[in-house]
């Protein structure tokens, strides 16, 4: 599925996402900027805060209470689109899925 990151400058990054892996990881992978993950994916740290677009938020399963917790602390404000990307496994119902980066993560 293709995943399109909006960047904190406006432009737009689309990738061929594999499934299984999280947006956080295919964001690494493909070194879109401004995703740190500096957990590296065990939902500790929040420094993978993206912000979901409206059309996505159904198709994403909520976030559990853990996730909840960490957006709670955030850097930048948490918006009803706000979640881990470590924590949104890509499946093929993700196709076209946007995120945007939000302006900090510390
Ligand atoms: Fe640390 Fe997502 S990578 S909470």
């Amino acid at each position: 599925p293709t995943i399109h990151y909006i960047l904190k400058d406006g432009s737009t990054r689309s990738i061929d996402a594999k499934v299984g892996a999280s947006v956080m990881e295919t964001a690494i992978h493909h070194n879109v900027r401004g995703i740190d993950a500096e957990c590296g994916g065990c939902c500790s740290c929040a420094t993978c805060h993206v912000y979901v677009e409206d059309a996505f938020m159904d198709r994403l399963t909520p976030p559990d209470d853990m996730e909840n917790d960490l957006l709670e602390g955030v850097a930048s404000d948490r918006l009803p689109g706000s979640r881990l990307g470590c924590q949104i496994v890509i499946t093929p119902a993700h196709e076209g899925l946007t995120v945007r980066i939000p302006e900090s993560q510390v």
